[in-house]
């Protein structure tokens, strides 16, 4: 293993950080596989509970093992009544990414210990964060609404079932399905921020509430996962189609960030864009459209026209707000409802690194200096 010394790569740009057989990305040609299996496919033919159980065990399900899967999740949905009473105390002007993390937290201390080490035992640990994480983001999405708790519904999907705690009524099969994709489409992505996060914390032996609870809060930045929600208060921002060009003008001479585009890895449009913005399609076809898309659609062609030659496209984030709107989700849920998916990555990076774990302790470039004298504070 070669070892580079004193060279500092800002961001760890495309540096490794460990060998992963998860997922895949190819940034030039726009490919994302889930072990092995194209995203449009698997968007195409797959279920969000399918596609977690191909992230966890390296292949297709057989359909009894997908049974008994889906089992397992139905059966750890609902939360102990102490998480609900720690939810239902948090304030409510608060953000519902930070209530998850609290969530996450006092999950692990209402379940029973788990010793990483333990196959078995991440396996269980694996199917009750899974499943309790739709019912954290409902529940308190609910109590801060001064509503009641929904209970979940063992006859829906993962992602109707979240609907369903949400909004307290079933959605139409069209409104699951399309969550069931988008949460395909969010499921996994490499070695993305929060999913590093997830394999930093794994890698002390930590418990895995800690490390779901850790990549939460890298999800919620601006520059990840907090990214959606930011969309939406843009393309309200800027109005109308007719205010684009100018508001597109503004950003660029203030060298400001244009949410849901650019992106570390891809330099051509995330194929999961194109996925949701074909979801968008399906939903406003059905329901009717939304201006927010016409401002969008006008955005994505000004950007692309001034920036596509730095790389700079549409990426995950860019259009999954504008369905998400459509299904009626308040906009401060949209990076809770990629956490519901993104737990399977993170989960299945968290067994890979447990297999074969090495504690992450990187190096520096030393910038300061040797030698200080401790000065007394009366001759500071
Ligand atoms: C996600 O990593 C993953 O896989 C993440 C993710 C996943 O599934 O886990 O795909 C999910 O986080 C998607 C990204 C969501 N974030 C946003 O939409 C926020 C806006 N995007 C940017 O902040 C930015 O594109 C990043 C952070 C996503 C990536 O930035 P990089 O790779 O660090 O690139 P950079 O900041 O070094 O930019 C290179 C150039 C700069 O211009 P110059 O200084 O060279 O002139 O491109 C410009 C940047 O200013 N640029 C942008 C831009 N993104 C890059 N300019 C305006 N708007 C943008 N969005």
């Amino acid at each position: 293993m070669t070892v580079k010394e004193n060279i500092l790569v800002p961001g760890l740009a495309g540096i490794p950080a460990a060998e992963s057989a998860v997922s895949y990305i190819d940034g030039q040609a726009g490919v994302l596989e889930y072990r092995g299996i194209p995203i449009e496919a698997l968007a195409e033919h797959s279920t969000f509970e399918e596609v977690a159980w191909l992230l966890l065990n390296g292949r297709l399900p057989t359909q009894a093992e997908l049974d008994e899967f889906e089992a397992k999740l139905i059966a750890n949905r609902t939360l102990p009544q102490g998480v609900l009473d720690t939810i239902a105390s948090l304030p409510g002007d608060g953000h519902p990414m930070a209530a998850l993390q609290v969530g996450y937290a006092a999950l692990g201390m209402h379940s029973p210990d788990v010793n990483a080490l333990d196959p078995g035992q991440r396996q269980e640990a694996i199917a009750r964060l899974i499943a309790a994480t739709p019912t954290l983001v409902a529940a308190f999405a609910r109590s801060r609404a001064g509503m009641d708790f929904v209970a979940p519904d063992p006859t829906l999907s993962t992602a109707a079932n979240f609907l369903w705690m949400l909004n307290g009524e079933k959605p139409e099969d069209l409104v699951g399905r399309v969550l069931d994709v988008a949460l395909i489409l969010h499921a996994d992505h490499t070695m993305n921020a929060s999913t590093f996060t997830a394999r930093v914390v794994a890698s002390t032996e930590s418990d895995p509430y800690s490390v779901c609870a850790s990549a939460i809060g890298s999800l919620k930045g601006p520059l990840h996962g907090g990214a959606n929600e930011r969309v939406l208060i843009q393309l309200e921002k800027i109005g109308s189609v007719d205010a684009v060009e100018g508001w597109l003008d503004q950003q660029i001479s203030a060298k400001g960030k244009i949410m849901g585009f650019g992106h570390r890895v891809y330099k051509t449009k995330d194929p999961r864009s194109t996925n949701l913005q074909l979801l968008a399609r399906e939903m406003f076809e059905t329901f009717g459209s939304t201006p927010m898309y016409d401002i969008a659609l006008k955005l994505e062609d000004a950007v692309v026209a001034r920036l596509g030659q730095k790389g700079i496209y549409p990426n995950v984030d860019f259009f999954s707000g504008i369905v998400y709107q459509k299904m009626g989700i308040p906009t401060d849920v949209f990076t809770p409802i990629f956490a519901i998916a993104r737990v399977a990555g993170w989960l299945s990076h968290w067994d890979e690194q447990m297999n074969d774990n090495r504690l992450f302790r990187p190096g520096q470039i030393f910038t300061g200096t040797h030698g200080a004298r401790y000065v007394p504070i009366s001759e500071r």
